[in-house]
């Protein structure tokens, strides 16, 4: 199977085709979403949750993100791997890119940081060096305190327009892809028509250009109460292989999300 690359996530977008993307931490899952025909995987920060039982992202170290994108570049040879660069570990341009040298060397193919216009000088040293960056707005789980919970963002018209615009300035400053993550359909209808990089959604509607699910929330194992835009592909299904194929499809089709999952 030939590398999945950002030349053809590109393509993707231009030709409608829409990205289903999942994460994953290890090697058994990432081999699992490998043969199922995952194109994108995300090694996330969300692992200080799902792995390692915190409360947020906050706790996750730069260590923890290289040991577990070795883990699933294994299960995974050919799929397009982002992983993120965690809580603080890109506070200015040289230890970006010292974490992004490790994270790079453990196997991802791009970098996820999140944030908007205070990147902009970070994003262009990494864009000049070729390393190839995705950003993350709308509500940034690293951000959490700040943002007083895991909210939606962008609700009015100055929050919208806010978005939009560090959209914008992210692009130009060289990322090749953003995640939008728990923000109205219409707002990630707009950012999505008005950028020509792949936009991923997360509890952001079905217009962006491709999808992104928490594993455990696909499978239905996440405990507690569920963020609206949650399906569990699981409970539908005979076994996980059946989930994420049914998952791929109903991202392909633009059945999932529906509109109960929107905001
Ligand atoms: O860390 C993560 O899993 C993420 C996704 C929710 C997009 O950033």
């Amino acid at each position: 199977m030939p590398d999945i690359t950002i030349a053809q996530l590109e393509d993707w977008k231009k030709n409608k085709k829409k990205i289903a993307a999942i994460t994953a931490y290890d090697f058994s899952f990432a081999r699992l979403f490998f043969n199922q025909g995952i194109p994108v995987i995300l090694v996330g920060d969300s692992l200080g949750m799902t792995i390692q039982g915190h409360s947020s992202t906050i706790p996750v170290k730069i260590k923890d993100i290289e040991y577990h994108t070795k883990s699933v570049r294994k299960g995974a040879p050919n799929t397009f791997l982002v992983s993120d660069l965690p809580f603080m570990s890109y506070f200015d341009t040289i230890t970006t890119l010292k974490n992004t040298a490790k994270v790079m060397r453990s196997g991802a193919n791009m970098v996820k940081l999140e944030g908007g216009k205070w990147l902009i000088p970070i994003i262009k040293e990494l864009s000049s060096r070729s390393i190839l960056v995705c950003g993350h707005i709308g509500l940034t789980p690293q951000s959490v305190n700040y943002l007083s919970g895991y909210k939606i963002q962008g609700k009015n018209d100055n929050e919208a327009n806010k978005l939009i615009d560090e959209a914008l300035l992210l692009e130009e400053a060289g990322i090749k892809m953003l995640v939008v993550e728990c923000i109205p359909e219409k707002l990630a209808k707009k950012i999505t028509e008005n950028l020509s990089i792949p936009v991923i959604g997360i509890g952001a509607g079905k217009y962006t250009d491709g999808q992104i699910l928490v594993m455990q929330d696909l499978l239905g194992i996440t405990e507690g109460e569920k963020p609206t835009f949650v399906k569990n592909f699981l409970a539908e299904s005979n076994s996980i292989q059946e989930a994420v194929q049914k998952y791929i499809n109903e991202v392909k089709q633009g059945i999932y999300p529906h509109m109960k999952h929107c905001f």
